[in-house]
């Protein structure tokens, strides 16, 4: 099904195949479209990154390693799990409504979905993922883009915008396979270097048009830090760690696009921050306005800021944790709306509602020049 929707979208078809050629104008037909891999000259978003953006990409291998695809994922919206690291929406449906389209598919389950949906753009990002590998299953920032130009080989994306999500994946294997933050630390240039070129890449070999990439949200606020702290405060080498990573991102970009007129540099941090963390003002992200604003003040009540609505027992467990009985392993909150993070390190629908206020303008403007 895969090859078969490839040779579709090639331009030019192989010589004598007729049958495929056959099928062409059927799907064009049902499509509506006019054929090109492009679809209709809409907006079309690209995704590539991790679980901070990926839509139904992990598969299904079980709770323990595919948690996204298992209750209480998912409860808030659509009521069921899909994959989703939140109780509801991530950031690729927040991005995508911003952008004025509809969430493009994911690329696992893009079978047997519509042309005129496929037309929109796909998700390629996967929970788990890095830049470089991360000692897991999942493909690669890089092979992620090797995918989507198999997926639309020869198709060029006009009007294409995508979505880079880099939120950390990369420093966290470091830090389990080490136990040590100066090697996360260390990391970071390969990191950044390894983005770099990923970005690159996408401007120039593959010729989207824009490319929207985030910056590292203050990781050290996750509960994953907090806990340990009993939820009250951050843990400040791994923010200082975000820093330093969200530095180096600003100077790649600032050398590969001066002008800012392909890459839109996505401030994850400043309202991460502002929502979670008022008393530990960052050295990023220069003057955090949206700390100022009283909404960001009084958006999560203070006692809950740093600490998640699903929370497993014990602090190597995780939400949506069973035994085996199916006994929960896990409190989880009444009032998922009231927390901005969902489990461990994932934000819940609320936060990245409530995050995607600070930028839906920002991307808005940036599209439109
Ligand atoms: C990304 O994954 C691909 C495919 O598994 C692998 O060949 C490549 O070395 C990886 N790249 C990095 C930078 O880890
Ligand atoms: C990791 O390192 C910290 C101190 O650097 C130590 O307290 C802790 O026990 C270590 N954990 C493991 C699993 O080695
Ligand atoms: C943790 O914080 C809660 C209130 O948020 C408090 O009741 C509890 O005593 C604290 N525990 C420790 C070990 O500090
Ligand atoms: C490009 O964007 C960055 C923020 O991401 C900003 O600091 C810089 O001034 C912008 N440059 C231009 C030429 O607008
Ligand atoms: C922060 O930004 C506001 C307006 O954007 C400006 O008036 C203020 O001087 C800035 N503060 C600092 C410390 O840069």
């Amino acid at each position: 099904m895969a090859a078969m929707e490839d040779s579709i979208r090639r331009r030019t078809l192989p010589a004598a195949a007729a049958i495929l050629l056959l099928l062409r104008l059927v799907l064009v037909v049902t499509a509506g479209g006019d054929g090109s891999c492009s679809g209709n000259g809409g907006r079309q978003l690209w995704v590539f990154g991790d679980s901070y953006a990926d839509t139904g990409n992990l598969g299904n291998l079980g709770r323990e390693l595919t948690r996204a695809w298992y209750d209480p994922y998912g409860r808030t919206f659509p009521r069921r799990p899909t994959g989703r690291f939140s109780d509801g929406r991530v950031l690729t449906d927040f991005v995508a409504s911003a952008v004025g389209i509809a969430t493009p598919v994911a690329y696992k389950l893009r079978r047997g979905v519509p042309g005129v949906l496929l037309a929109r753009g796909m998700n390629f990002a996967v929970g788990g993922s890095g830049v470089l590998d991360t000692g897991y299953f999942q493909r690669n920032l890089s092979a992620q883009i090797d995918l989507f130009q198999a997926h639309l080989r020869g198709c060029a994306p006009a009007g294409g915008v995508a979505l880079v999500v880099v939120s950390g994946n990369d420093y966290a294997a470091v830090v389990e396979k080490d136990n040590s933050t100066s090697a996360a630390m260390a990391y970071i240039p390969t990191v950044v270097r390894g983005l770099r070129e990923q970005l690159r890449r996408l401007r120039d070999e593959v010729g989207m048009r824009k490319v929207v990439v985030t910056n590292l949200h203050p990781m050290g606020c996750t509960p994953f830090f907090t806990r340990k702290l009993n939820y009250s405060g951050c843990d400040p080498i791994a923010n200082a760690g975000s820093d330093k990573h969200n530095e180096a991102l600003r100077s790649v970009l600032a050398a590969l696009d001066p002008d800012n007129r392909t890459f839109l540099l996505l401030d994850l941090h400043t309202p991460f921050t502002g929502f979670i963390d008022d008393d530990h003002p960052s050295s990023s992200s220069s003057n955090a306005s949206a700390r100022s604003s009283s909404k960001t003040k009084t958006r999560f009540p203070m006692r809950l800021r740093l600490r998640p609505c699903c929370e497993s027992f014990s602090a190597d467990g995780y939400c949506g944790q069973q035994d085996d009985a199916g006994k929960r392993l896990y409190t989880l909150c009444d009032e998922p709306e009231q927390h901005f993070y969902w489990d461990d390190v994932h934000p819940t629908q609320a936060a990245w509602a409530a995050v995607a206020d600070t930028f839906r303008a920002t991307i808005h403007d940036f599209l439109s020049t």
